[in-house]
């Protein structure tokens, strides 16, 4: 049984982006059939760990250079949220117990929908707006020299500015 499926509400119009959470619903969906199984869960949970950390960094090199400071809201939910993958990793590993993958695999699942419509949806606007082109890295309306950097997710809604 599926835990999410890939709908129009949850496009972004950034190719990239939008390629990106459409794989992380489809291994998050694989996923959750292997753990309605007795197959060792664990290969399948590092390739979504190994996805998401690549899928944040894409985003995070993106922020970097649109102008986000190293320290900003959106970059902190997604140290959270490895952080809480790479425990259940030690539980399954160390502790061999598989119940907080199963917890995070439904709370993953509720989870994207809202950071997409949020803050990579900021992050898109945002790149919009400064005219950034992620394959050639070129800016064509760049923020101001003297612009602080931002360190909220564009939205408001975390406490930022
Ligand atoms: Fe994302
Ligand atoms: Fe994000």
């Amino acid at each position: 049984m599926n835990v999410l499926t890939w709908n129009d509400s949850l496009v972004l119009n950034q190719p990239q982006i939008d390629q990106t959470h459409e794989e992380f619903v489809d291994l998050l969906n694989q996923l959750a059939q292997v753990l309605a199984t007795d197959a060792d869960p664990l290969p399948t949970f590092r390739e979504v760990l190994a996805h998401t950390e690549e899928h944040f960094a894409m985003e995070e090199r993106w922020m970097a250079a649109t102008g986000f400071a190293p320290e900003n809201c959106h970059s902190s939910q997604h140290a959270m949220v490895l952080n809480v993958m790479r425990e259940v990793v030690r539980h399954a590993t160390e502790l061999r117990d598989l119940e907080p993958m199963r917890i995070v695999v439904g709370e993953l699942a509720k989870w994207l929908p809202q950071h997409a419509e949020m803050m990579d949806a900021a992050l898109v606007y945002h790149m919009g707006q400064v005219g950034y082109d992620p394959a050639t890295g070129q800016i064509a309306r760049p923020p101001a020299a003297e612009a602080a950097p931002i360190s909220s997710c564009g939205s408001g809604s975390c406490g930022g500015d």
